[in-house]
């Protein structure tokens, strides 16, 4: 099942790339951020620290998809306390078998930060696409300028330094490219360069593991039993 990893730090447009391509290869889509702020918003409705591991725990293991739903997992207060819950093993273990599960049937697009790293290791194809912290945080300025949420440049910007550096820091999943991933900078691409530009990459990635796994498959011999061994033509019964 091919499976897409597109990480990367926040607003480097890894959301609008992720969904796009699996529109275009027709591939389930799945925002792994969402968890993060979902238990991170479930936190904070109790109450809670997200930054206490006990408490952060038990809110992802009582994740439901409705949570996923909630119109408040955006905005400074969440991107904050996904940040922190993020930071916790026990909560990046319990949402692991979800986006595992998630791939698993039909393959899919997915974007966060350990997608090409720990979620799918073996993806067909991994992106990490970055763009430079100013113009991330213009991008995120504009969203949240369009959304009627007063904000200030500065202040958006000082926020995603934090939140990267936390990201990349945490022992936990930390942001970081994997070995195999192909770095796509969008800082001077607009959403559809950057579209045509991940594209190519899929298509090639994907067309050289079909190659490998019919090399693979032209070398068993025909006794071996596997299921995704191309099938001989049917005989016509005489
Ligand atoms: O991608 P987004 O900005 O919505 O992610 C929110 C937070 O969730 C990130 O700052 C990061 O700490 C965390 N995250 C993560 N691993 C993922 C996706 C998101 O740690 N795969």
């Amino acid at each position: 099942m091919p499976i897409i990893a597109i990480d990367g730090p926040a607003a480097a447009g890894k959301g609008t790339l992720a969904r796009r391509i699996a529109a275009a290869l027709g591939l389930p889509y799945l925002d792994t951020g969402l968890l993060y702020r979902a238990v991170g918003r479930r936190v904070l409705d109790t109450g809670g620290d997200p930054a206490d591991p006990l408490v952060a725990e038990t809110a992802a293991r009582a994740l439901t998809p409705a949570d996923l739903e909630r119109q408040d997992l955006r905005g400074p207060q969440a991107d904050a306390a996904a940040a922190a819950v993020a930071a916790i093993p026990g909560v990046r273990a319990a949402l692991l078998a979800f986006q595992r599960g998630f791939g698993a049937e039909h393959g899919a697009v997915l974007d966060g930060r350990d997608i090409g790293t720990v979620i799918f290791p073996d993806a067909g194809v991994k992106l990490f696409v970055t763009a430079s912290l100013e113009e991330r945080a213009r991008r995120r300025w504009l969203e949240l300028q369009a959304k009627g949420v007063p904000a200030d440049l500065a202040t958006v910007e000082q926020d995603m330094r934090v939140r990267d550096a936390q990201d990349a820091a945490r022992i936990a999943a930390p942001l970081r490219p994997a070995e195999d991933a192909v770095l796509l900078d969008t800082t001077a691409l607009d959403a559809d360069a950057a579209f045509q530009a991940a594209m190519e990459t899929v298509q090639d990635k994907m067309e050289a593991v079909q190659d490998k796994m019919e090399a693979v498959q032209d070398k068993l011999p025909p006794t071996t039993p596997v299921i995704a061994r191309r099938e001989a033509p049917k005989q016509s019964p005489a």
